[in-house]
């Protein structure tokens, strides 16, 4: 499998083959790295992350996998480069591509990877736009081919906002790999309707299959992976609070939701997760509506069930997989 050169904007570019690959290259990536097995063949190469969100994982997983791999980095964040203010994306990737082997991109829409990945002469990885995140997705299917072995077959349902970057990309990934998507949520939430018609392309070419439903119960029943998210995304005005937490409600993992999946059923969260009162925004929310949690409780978020800090700990070893893949180590 040669992935030296190609961009990772979204999963859509790539086969079920070669997302196998990239997770199966994780793990052996991972392997080494609880052996103390050195990786870094990549000595000598540099690459730039760029950052117009906040991150935590994203952020420490890019650099800790490329420092592993042997590779020097540089971190932009949205106050100390010039990006989109004084210089263009097509300017900024030129330059950028002139000195760094690789470029890393989280901020808004899609078509500003896009852009930096048509001009920069460089692999260009999307650390999470608007629309995709689908270096998480590599970590989210590494995680559940670890608990159950395999993933075709298997059912994950997402619960809550659809139609943002982790819904679209779990319903990419599930439909190439042959697992059944299932969206709990209004249907104003649902995935739009172009995007489901390729994925359901992709679920007749590899048996899975998508069910788009307003019944929270009907979306988890029989799950394998039972998923949520954040219901205000970073960007997104402060104002939408009150109406997301009216619309999402209905859709909180619970211990009853978790109930309808499979006894074996899991629960996955791409984090930060609003599961209690220890952050600022969770008290902020309490104060102004009421609620001691959000997308799912802490009940959930604290049960053996709950595998969120073994998937955030596989955001590394998957970013160094994608990284290593594309830069040929
Ligand atoms: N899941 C994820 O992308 O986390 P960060 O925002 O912390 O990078
Ligand atoms: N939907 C979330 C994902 C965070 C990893 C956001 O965009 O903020």
């Amino acid at each position: 499998m040669d992935l030296k050169g190609r961009h990772f904007l979204t999963l859509k570019d790539f086969t079920p083959e070669e997302i196998q690959y990239l997770i199966d290259l994780a793990a052996e990536y991972k392997r080494k790295k609880k052996e103390g097995i050195a990786v870094d063949t990549l000595r000598g190469k540099n690459v730039a992350l760029i950052f117009e969100k906040t991150s935590t994982r994203t952020r420490c997983s890019f650099e800790v996998a490329a420092h592993d791999l042997g590779m020097g980095t540089t971190y932009l964040d949205p106050s100390s480069s010039q990006i989109g203010k004084k210089e263009s994306i097509a300017d900024t990737a030129r330059v950028l591509g002139s000195m760094f082997e690789g470029i890393e991109y989280r901020g808004f829409e899609q078509s500003i990877v896009e852009e930096l990945a048509k001009y920069a002469g460089v692999p260009v990885w999307n650390g999470l736009t608007n629309e995709y995140h689908p270096t998480q997705m590599l970590a989210d299917f590494l995680t559940i081919q670890e608990i159950f072995g395999d993933l075709k077959g298997r059912k994950l349902a997402y619960m809550g906002d659809a139609r943002y970057n982790m819904g679209n990309s779990l319903m990419i990934a599930c439909t190439k790999m042959g697992m059944h998507f299932a969206a709990g949520a209004p249907k104003r939430y649902f995935p739009e309707a172009d995007l489901v018609a390729q994925c359901q392309e992709y679920a007749n070419a590899s048996g899975g299959s998508i069910l788009l439903t307003e019944d929270p119960m009907e979306a988890a029943k029989d799950a394998d992976v039972i998923y949520t998210d954040v219901w205000v995304s970073m960007g997104e005005p402060d104002r939408v609070w009150e109406e997301r937490i009216k619309d999402l409600t209905p859709y909180r993992v619970t211990t009853e939701l978790m109930g309808a999946a499979k006894d074996t059923a899991i629960f996955l969260h791409c984090l930060p997760a609003f599961h209690d009162l220890k952050t600022k925004i969770g008290k902020e929310i309490k104060d102004r509506y009421g609620l001691n949690e959000m997308e799912v409780t802490d009940e959930v978020f604290e049960s053996p069930q709950s595998k969120v800090f073994q998937e955030a700990e596989n955001r590394m070893h998957t970013i160094k997989a994608i990284m290593a893949a594309t830069l040929g180590a």
